[in-house]
Parts: structure tokens; C-alpha cells; sequence
């Protein structure tokens, strides 16, 4: 597949049936934190949408493939001593899954969280099970930097963060 084939750019009111319709599934609420609502109405999808839009400098964007929204992907850039650093978050819609589609969209925002954004370093946690996602980090040239043991409590059950990072070349 053509990498042409994937980008990322500003959400729209106009994606939110699209939205909504791809991040109500409880496999994807199952790798992210709880503040990602499930179930996922498209009033959800328009709160976070109508956020994204007043944004500056953006750090959220849609993913799109083959100009249809499949995804979304973000970066919450930190406080205080941490500045130049960002957590990444991502989810792409079920069926769109196994295309590339994620490493792809990781390496498109790694570029601007880097360039536009002038960051130092970008981060991610994965849940221990979420296997696809490690896969996706490390096609994007991010690597382990550990585990922290425990970290996570999710639907009633304990889990190891294994965290990811890529620093800035420049
Ligand atoms: C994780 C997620 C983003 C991956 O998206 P994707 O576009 O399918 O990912 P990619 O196609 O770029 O890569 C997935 C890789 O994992 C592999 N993979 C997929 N499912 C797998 C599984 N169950 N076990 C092991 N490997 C798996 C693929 O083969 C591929 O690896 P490869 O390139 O070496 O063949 C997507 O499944 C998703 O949105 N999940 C729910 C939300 C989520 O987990 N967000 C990230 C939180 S950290």
C-alpha cells in the first residue's frame, strides 16, 4: 500500500456520524483510558470534535484512508518541566485494522510533533495485551523503555504499561 494512501487532517462537525460510528466498540475502549467514553454517541463525537476545532496548535487529527475517516490520532503535550515532551494516543475503526494504517499515522504526527511543534519527545503507554499497538509503535521506529509494573486498572483487572518513546534527531 501506498503510504499516499493515508493522512492526517483537521476534524470536522461533519465527521461526527463517521466518528461515532467507528469508536463505539468496546475493543477499542478496552486499550485506552476511561475517559474515553463508551458507549460513543455522536454527541460525544461532537464534544470532542468542537475541542479539536478551538485547539491551537492542533494535536488532534483525523486519520484518513483512501478519503474516508478511519481513525483519529493525538498528541497531549505536557506541563511545566515536561513541555517538550507528549503522550501519543491513537485508535483506528475495526475495519480498517491490519492495513499499516497506524504505524503510518504514528510516523505522520511524529514528523509534525517534531517539526511544527519543535517537541524533544514523544511517548507512549500500552496496555501489556495490546500487541498490535507495540507492533504499530515499532514500525514507526519507537522503542521500549520499560514497564511499569502494574500501572494500570482496567474493566476490574490489573495490568503492566509498557512504555514507548521516540526522541527528536534534531
Ligand atoms: C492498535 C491499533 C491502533 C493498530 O492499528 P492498525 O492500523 O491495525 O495497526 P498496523 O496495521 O499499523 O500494525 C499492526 C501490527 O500488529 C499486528 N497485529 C495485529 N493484531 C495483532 C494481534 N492480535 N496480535 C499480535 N499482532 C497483531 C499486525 O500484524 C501488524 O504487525 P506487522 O506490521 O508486523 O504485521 C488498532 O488495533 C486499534 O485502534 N486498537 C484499539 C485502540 C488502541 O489500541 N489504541 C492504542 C492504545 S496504546
Amino acid at each position: 500500500m501506498k503510504p499516499e494512501e493515508i493522512k492526517l487532517r483537521e476534524l470536522h462537525l461533519s465527521d461526527k456520524s463517521q466518528l461515532a460510528k467507528l469508536a463505539n466498540n468496546k475493543k477499542i475502549w478496552d486499550n485506552l483510558r476511561d475517559s474515553f467514553p463508551y458507549p460513543y454517541s455522536e454527541k460525544d463525537a461532537e464534544l470532542f470534535i468542537s475541542v479539536t476545532i478551538e485547539e491551537s496548535p492542533k494535536q488532534n487529527f483525523a486519520i484518513q484512508y483512501d478519503g474516508e475517516l478511519c481513525g483519529v490520532i493525538g498528541l497531549i503535550i505536557q506541563n511545566d518541566i515536561y513541555s517538550k515532551s507528549a503522550e501519543i494516543g491513537y485508535w483506528i475503526g475495526e475495519p480498517f485494522w491490519g492495513k499499516g494504517i497506524a504505524a503510518t499515522a504514528i510516523k505522520l504526527i511524529t514528523n509534525y510533533g517534531f517539526e511544527d511543534l519543535r517537541l524533544i519527545r514523544i511517548y507512549a503507554g500500552v496496555f501489556d495485551y495490546n500487541i498490535a499497538s507495540m507492533k504499530a509503535l515499532e514500525n514507526s521506529g519507537y522503542k521500549k523503555e520499560g514497564v511499569f509494573k502494574k500501572a494500570v486498572f482496567k474493566n476490574d483487572n490489573v495490568f503492566d504499561e509498557h512504555r514507548y518513546y521516540k526522541l527528536n534527531a534534531h
